[in-house]
């Protein structure tokens, strides 16, 4: 078994990036600058903003936080985007979901000019996705393209199992794996709640794709021997032990399942970092306008 260490391809990426970003200054370029804005105080939206923040200050990128509070009104927000959307400083922004209840995500989504939608969840962005077209690939499945990329993962004719069809996530994977390039050209079964014995279609997967938010749901009797297994699932479980008061799972059962893989993500250090850095790739993308879009 291998790990598809995410964490120190995220450190190799970074460095990358940093490079570009220095010879970018030495031009007379002015530094990448991605702004985010954080609603409310959830406390997993408030650790994930702060790791984007923290990625950008190590690539040399300038960083602009925006807290509004939970009470925050939606046309108050959609303010705040329009002004993002104009400002010229700032070349690409996320909001951070998952916003308040009173606030509708697909106004806020579609609010957000594609241009500077480094997130790629505006239509305009997705439909570009699922047309092969240039976009703003969504962080999560640009962050597991690259690991199965940089690890050499075959995919071409494979048979992948996609477990969860969110938008930020299961659907476009399962889009993006079916395409006829490198990695993709896979079969993919996107499985669902709603999916009638799972495990019969887990068990054929060459590469399965967990992204369901139900921790440690798979079980080594659901995999086959030598898959490739990336696990998205991150949840905080209460625990006493911890200083902080709680541990982190995936939604994969590792210490059972990982015998039984070719390759297979850790949680923490998998996936995780590797959004990270795909938010970086997209904000040097919007700083370096390599995607046209109209106005
Ligand atoms: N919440 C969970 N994942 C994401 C993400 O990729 N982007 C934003 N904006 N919010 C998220």
């Amino acid at each position: 078994m291998k790990l598809l260490d995410g964490k120190k391809l995220a450190e190799i990426v970074k460095q990358e990036i940093k490079e570009e970003v220095d010879r970018l200054v030495a031009a007379n370029h002015k530094r990448p600058n991605l702004a985010a804005v954080l609603v409310g105080n959830d406390g997993a939206s408030e650790t994930y903003v702060q790791h984007k923040v923290r990625a950008c200050k190590e690539v040399g990128f300038d960083s602009t936080l925006i807290r509004l509070p939970e009470t925050t009104t939606e046309e108050s927000l959609l303010a705040q985007i329009d002004r993002l959307n104009k400002s010229t400083m700032i070349d690409g922004f996320i909001v951070q979901l998952p916003l308040p209840k009173h606030i509708d995500v697909e106004k806020v989504t579609q609010a957000i000019k594609p241009g500077k939608d480094v997130d790629g969840f505006h239509p305009v962005n997705v439909g570009r996705m699922a047309q092969g077209l240039p976009c703003y690939l969504p962080a999560t499945p640009y962050g597991i393209l690259q690991l199965l990329e940089r690890n050499g993962i075959e995919t071409s004719g494979k048979d992948c199992v996609v477990l969860g069809r969110s938008n930020i996530v299961g659907t476009p994977i399962s889009i993006l794996l079916s395409r006829n390039q490198y990695p993709g050209n896979c079969t993919v079964t996107l499985c669902h709640s709603r999916t009638k014995n799972l495990e019969k279609y887990t068990k054929r997967a060459d590469i399965l794709i967990v992204a369901l938010g139900q921790p440690e749901f798979v079980t080594a009797k659901m995999v086959k021997k030598g898959a490739v297994v990336v696990d998205v699932g991150i949840t905080r479980i209460e625990d006493d032990s911890k200083r902080t008061g709680y541990r982190l799972a995936g939604d994969v059962k590792y210490d059972e399942v990982a015998p039984k893989c070719s390759f297979i993500t850790p949680v923490p250090g998998g996936v995780g970092p590797m959004t990270v850095v795909s938010l970086l790739l997209n904000t040097l993308k919007a700083a370096n306008k390599e995607i046209n879009y109209p106005d």
